[in-house]
């Protein structure tokens, strides 16, 4: 059985204006001169897909959303869909983000729903999940994360359409990261949950850590078994040390 091909993201959350969009330049640049033995993928504002999309015609650097609708089309005022994400040439797109599910109320049936419009469209969609901090401290860890992947992940989910992203809601823009420890325990319990719901094809899906990571500590947590890649904030905004996480997989 071979393993999920390493995945390294950016999700510049509502960060980046037009002047911003020379980075994208500047990373397929590190790449070129540098390799990198991950795919990469940069998901900006939606303000920015298409000319990030531009900027990195040719390069390595995909390009995805940070959320979209369930549904297709409609009166949703100053929601996305799927598919005009996928006309605009994104590969994936995120959902779930728990800052989404605290700011928007989102629940885990409404990202399953997402994740199943994504799939629809061909998109690959980056499924999150991850405890409070509160959460952990009172032993819920594992159930917490594991219910959510559970109810957000749709039914035919497989290794071409799916990415599940594990980051702590604690350790998201704090610079706290949890163990390797505790990072293996919890990346293991979603692949055996993977491997249980759908077979082989579980143990090829690609699961993420995000929270915190950045260049100094992604060695360290892209080596722990069962972590396919990150799912990057604050470091993927600037190209350089975006790419010293990429590096990681070098
Ligand atoms: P930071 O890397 O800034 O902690 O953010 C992680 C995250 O939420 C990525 O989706």
């Amino acid at each position: 059985m071979t393993s999920p091909k390493p995945l390294v993201a950016g999700n510049w959350k509502m960060n980046g204006l037009l002047a911003n969009v020379s980075q994208m330049t500047e990373l397929n640049q590190l790449i070129s001169d540098g390799g990198a033995n991950c795919d990469v993928l940069l998901c900006p504002s939606t303000t920015l897909i298409s000319s990030l999309l531009e900027a990195g015609a040719g390069g390595k650097v995909m390009v995805g959303g940070q959320d979209c609708h369930a549904n297709v089309s409609g009166a949703h005022t100053g929601d996305i869909s799927a598919e005009m994400l996928k006309d605009l040439g994104c590969s994936y797109v995120i959902v779930g983000h728990s800052e989404r599910r605290a700011d928007h109320g989102e629940t885990s049936a409404d990202v399953n729903a997402k994740a199943a419009a994504a799939q629809t469209q061909g998109l690959k969609a980056i499924i999150c999940c991850g405890e409070s901090d509160e959460e952990r401290s009172s032993g819920k860890t594992l159930d917490v994360v594991l219910e959510q992947v559970k109810a957000s992940i749709p039914q035919d989910a497989k290794n071409s359409n799916t990415v599940i992203a594990y980051e702590p809601v604690w350790a998201i823009g704090t610079g706290k990261v949890p163990t390797a420890n505790d990072v293996e325990e919890v990346h293991a319990a979603i692949r055996t949950l993977l491997i249980q719901r759908f077979g082989e094809e579980g143990a090829l899906i690609g699961i993420l850590y995000g929270g915190s990571v950045k260049a100094s500590n992604a060695s360290e947590l892209m080596g722990v078994q069962n972590v396919n890649g990150a799912l990057v904030g604050g470091a993927s905004l600037k190209a350089a040390d975006f790419y010293g996480i990429i590096e990681a997989y070098k």
